[in-house]
């Protein structure tokens, strides 16, 4: 049985401040949860630090981060390497979001890149993938998921494959209050672990946690993680105030 994981993607938003607020209402809510989803939250690397203190001892919420450098040291200004991370106990780190994609030209080898870079520093990548609306109605769906799993997973092994969550997440639906359909989210969930099946075997392609991005909301958690290939969320806008967030991992709970 693959254990659902529950994701915040904060963006570009909360500072040190703001999130301290938001844990200070979500930790007692998470701590009387019964559910088993793992919770993850990903604020921008500047509050990290402070997230990362506020979180200390809690082994129910666990940190990722937005993003990474493929590289480990040195003249890269702007960036933020594994190792950065590592010293702040984050576990996660969410690689190829469309907006890294489409905003900031990252393509399937610098996520690759990232990819190993994580996985070699033991941090686990939520992966990325999505296909545009235009890319789905021209009949592009398959060949663009296919080729951004391919290209994103190339040289890492089906060991290393188990640290690895994917996030399906159709660019279309993110932060336009579009939701995929339940059934358009599981047929594409069905297909992203064929892939996988092919790419490494079905065992692999059993054990890998597939979530669904994409205008995710209390109202509509239960039907999408109810789907048998839908194995958790990556949540944005509705993961900003923690009733919300909240009220996403009570529903998927059912
Ligand atoms: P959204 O964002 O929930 O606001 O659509 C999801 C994401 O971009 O990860």
């Amino acid at each position: 049985m693959r254990n659902l994981i529950i994701a915040a993607n904060w963006k570009m938003n909360k500072g040190p401040k703001d999130a301290a607020a938001f844990l200070d209402a979500f930790i007692p809510k998470v701590a009387s949860f019964s559910g088993s989803a793992d919770i993850v939250i990903a604020p921008p690397f500047i509050t990290i630090p402070a997230a990362a203190t506020q979180l200390a001892g809690n082994s129910r919420i666990a940190l990722s981060a937005q993003n990474v450098s493929q590289n480990d040291a040195g003249a890269f200004t702007g960036e933020t390497c594994t190792c950065m991370l590592n010293e702040l106990g984050v576990q996660y780190v969410i690689l190829g979001h469309s907006e890294r994609r489409s905003i900031y030209g990252e393509t399937d080898a610098i996520i690759n890149a990232k990819n190993k870079k994580a996985l070699a520093a033991s941090l686990k990548p939520i992966f990325c993938i999505g296909e545009t609306l235009e890319q789905r109605e021209g009949g592009q769906l398959e060949s663009v998921l296919s080729t951004q799993i391919t290209e994103g997973l190339a040289g890492i092994s089906e060991a290393e494959l188990a640290n690895v969550v994917i996030a399906y997440e159709p660019v279309w639906a993110i932060g336009t209050g579009v939701t995929a359909t339940a059934e358009q989210a599981q047929d594409t969930h069905k297909f992203v672990r064929s892939v996988i099946a092919s790419l490494y075997s079905q065992q692999a392609a059993d054990a890998i946690r597939i979530q669904y991005g994409g205008s995710v909301k209390p109202a509509n958690a239960a039907e999408l993680l109810g789907q048998p290939d839908i194995d958790g969320a990556l949540v944005g806008g509705a993961a900003l105030e923690a009733d919300s967030f909240f009220g996403i991992l009570e529903n998927s709970a059912s």
